[in-house]
């Protein structure tokens, strides 16, 4: 397992680049301390698995990141621009280059597929209609959803398509990088692993980096390039999954170790790779559900 080094180090020639590093960071909500000190890398173009029992802090986490929660102390820094000296305009631009998927992900009740992937356009770019209009059929395609999608309300929608249409509209700005916070959850094991797979194309095809939180062994085995555990507020191991299967900390051991976890672990090399089969073929374990409990 790697050891935490200054982001300034990683972006040398050589080095892995940094897209997050986080640095210390302690997060307060009155007396309760979610994150006490936490140290994570996120590198470029990596997908990283952000794993830990709920209520944890991993959603805290995302959202410091993301600038949207205040945190008594640490650093955070998104592509080399530190979030404590980031001046509005630095943190707007920022902003546009990132790409999110709430755990409540819900798209805008009243608005169409089309008009909920145009919210962050009109917010930050000045296109006319019809470019728009473009723009969210070209992200519609994008996730998957048939064009006809485009017209109806989240309410007509089943919940792979609302995920799929929280996706195109979390593409909508071309971001460096995706936040997903639980994309699969609630999703059956078919469509999960669909989602799964459409993460991993867009990923490959579009360069992106991703920081995914996910309960969900499936998805780590099949995309996640690396994974970082949090537990007691800090990240207690990051790393392969080798890396993972080699912890000895009592949270990362349960987890990896875990009935369900033998299952898959059992099971052929990861979905991106050309020679595993797709999840839920005849050759594959059945997907297993969230482990949820621990
Ligand atoms: N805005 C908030 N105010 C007070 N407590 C919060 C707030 N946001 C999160 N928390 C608390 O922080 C802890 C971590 O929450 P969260 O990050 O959502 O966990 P999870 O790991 O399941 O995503 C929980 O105890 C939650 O109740
Ligand atoms: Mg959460």
């Amino acid at each position: 397992m790697r050891e935490s080094q200054p982001a300034a180090v990683q972006s040398k020639a050589g080095a892995r680049e940094t897209a997050i590093a986080a640095r210390g960071v302690v997060v307060e909500f009155g007396a309760k301390r979610v994150l006490d000190g936490l140290d994570l890398d996120v590198y470029r173009g990596e997908v990283l698995g952000f794993v830990g029992g709920s209520g944890q802090g991993k959603s805290v986490l995302t959202r410091a990141v993301l600038g949207l929660v205040e945190k008594q102390a640490g650093a955070i820094e998104v592509f080399g621009q530190s979030l404590e000296t980031a001046t509005s305009k630095q943190m707007k631009a920022l902003d546009r280059r990132f790409g999110v998927l709430f755990q409540q992900g819900a798209l805008f009740s009243g608005l169409t597929v089309r008009q909920n992937i145009q919210v962050p356009m009109r917010e930050y770019l000045g296109l006319s209609r019809g470019l728009m209009d473009e723009l969210a059929m070209l992200k519609i395609e994008m996730v998957g959803l048939s064009r006809d999608a485009a017209d109806k309300f989240p309410a007509e929608l089943s919940g792979g398509m609302i995920k799929r249409a929280a996706l195109a509209r979390a593409l909508a700005l071309d971001p460096d990088i995706l936040f997903l916070d639980e994309p699969t959850s609630g999703l059956d094991p078919i469509g999960a692993a669909e989602f799964d797979k459409l993460i991993a194309t867009l990923q490959r095809t579009l360069g992106l980096t991703v920081f995914m939180v996910t309960h969900d062994l499936d998805s780590i085995y099949s995309i996640c390039d690396r994974i970082a555990a949090l537990a007691d507020g800090k990240v207690v191991a990051q790393g392969t999954i080798a890396d993972m299967l080699a912890s000895t900390h009592p949270w990362v051991r349960a987890y990896f170790h875990g009935d369900r976890a033998r299952r898959l672990d059992a099971s052929s090399p990861p979905l991106n790779s050309p020679a595993s089969p797709p999840l839920n073929s005849p050759e594959s374990p059945a997907r297993v559900d969230s482990v949820r409990s621990l």
